[in-house]
């Protein structure tokens, strides 16, 4: 049997609560197990309300964190195990994160050109700078900017959307396997959000990476996703196929997002329209 990708079995992740005093702990996750096949990459969305536990979730993938409880395996590995700097070298080069905020990203002081050479040299094997640039211009290109358009360029000098985009080839220097991203669009202008997601989909096309897509938006997850779960506080309370959990919604929570979908249907063909109706406080998860 091949082995997973990835494989999370009964994770949780309980925080102390605050205080000397305090008893009181956070169960942020609990008992989330799914798996992500190694041979066909897809684009798996996390859905959430804020506070569901999605952010812990990433972090617990992305071995920043340990899990409380269960276990995550990467290509049959264990994410928590990784002692050495030549393992944890190794995993960084496969899975790769995107956060929220590219302006929080990238230091404001540092040309982003800088950061991308960087990740060439430590995670791509760039042994100069020629090869470092165009590791950075090839991933740009994936994205859609080139280096010749980055150089010498602060972050301040670039949009959001540039900016993040710049982010997402930085994350794919080192041709990572999976990439993990927590809410990356978000933050980014209504009327970018649809190309930078439709993007993670082109990505898994051309690159085969895999994709996990953290979001409160219901409508870019089910535009761009193969599967999805549902989380709440903490846990999986639906999960498969996009279409066919948005087509039998079992959960109360489910069907409230099923809802949310049928009210911005109408704008389905007009990009613009279907971003900004997903930004509206109303069709918020
Ligand atoms: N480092 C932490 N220490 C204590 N509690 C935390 C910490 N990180 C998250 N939490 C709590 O865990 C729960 C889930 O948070 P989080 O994983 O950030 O959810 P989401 O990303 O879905 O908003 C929340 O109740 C949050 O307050
Ligand atoms: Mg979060």
């Amino acid at each position: 049997m091949t082995k997973a990708l990835l494989e999370l079995r009964d994770v949780s992740k309980t925080y102390a609560g605050g205080g000397l005093l305090s008893r009181r702990h956070v169960a942020a996750v609990s008992g989330v197990s799914f798996s992500l096949q190694a041979e066909q990459p897809e684009v798996f969305a996390i859905i959430g309300e804020s506070g569901s536990g999605k952010s812990s979730l990433a972090r617990m993938v992305l071995g920043l964190s340990a899990p409380s409880q269960g276990t995550i395996l990467f290509r049959g590995q264990d994410v928590t195990a990784l002692r050495s700097r030549r393992d944890r070298l190794a995993f960084m080069r496969q899975v790769q994160p995107i956060l929220q905020n590219p302006f929080e990203a990238f230091n404001p002081l540092t040309r982003v050109d800088r950061y991308l050479y960087a990740t060439a040299r430590n995670l791509a094997g760039a042994s100069d700078q020629a090869a470092a640039e165009a590791a950075a211009d090839g991933a740009l290109q994936q994205v859609g900017l080139s280096l010749a358009e980055l150089r010498g360029r602060f972050p301040h000098e670039l949009s959001g959307g540039q900016l993040q985009r710049a982010a997402i080839a930085r994350a794919l220097i080192p041709r990572p396997a999976l990439l993990v991203a927590d809410e990356p669009v978000s933050m980014i202008d209504a009327s970018l959000r649809m190309t930078i997601v439709n993007l993670f989909r082109d990505l898994r096309e051309r690159l085969r990476v895999s994709i996990i897509y953290i979001t409160h938006d219901l409508a870019t997850a089910y535009t761009i996703s193969d599967r999805i779960v549902i989380m709440r506080h903490g846990e999986i309370v639906e999960s498969g196929n996009a279409r066919e959990v948005l087509a039998h919604p079992q959960h109360p929570y489910s069907i409230q997002l099923k809802e949310s979908v049928l009210s911005i249907e109408g704008a389905w063909n007009k990009e613009t329209a279907l971003v900004s109706s997903g930004n509206r406080e109303g069709s918020r998860l």
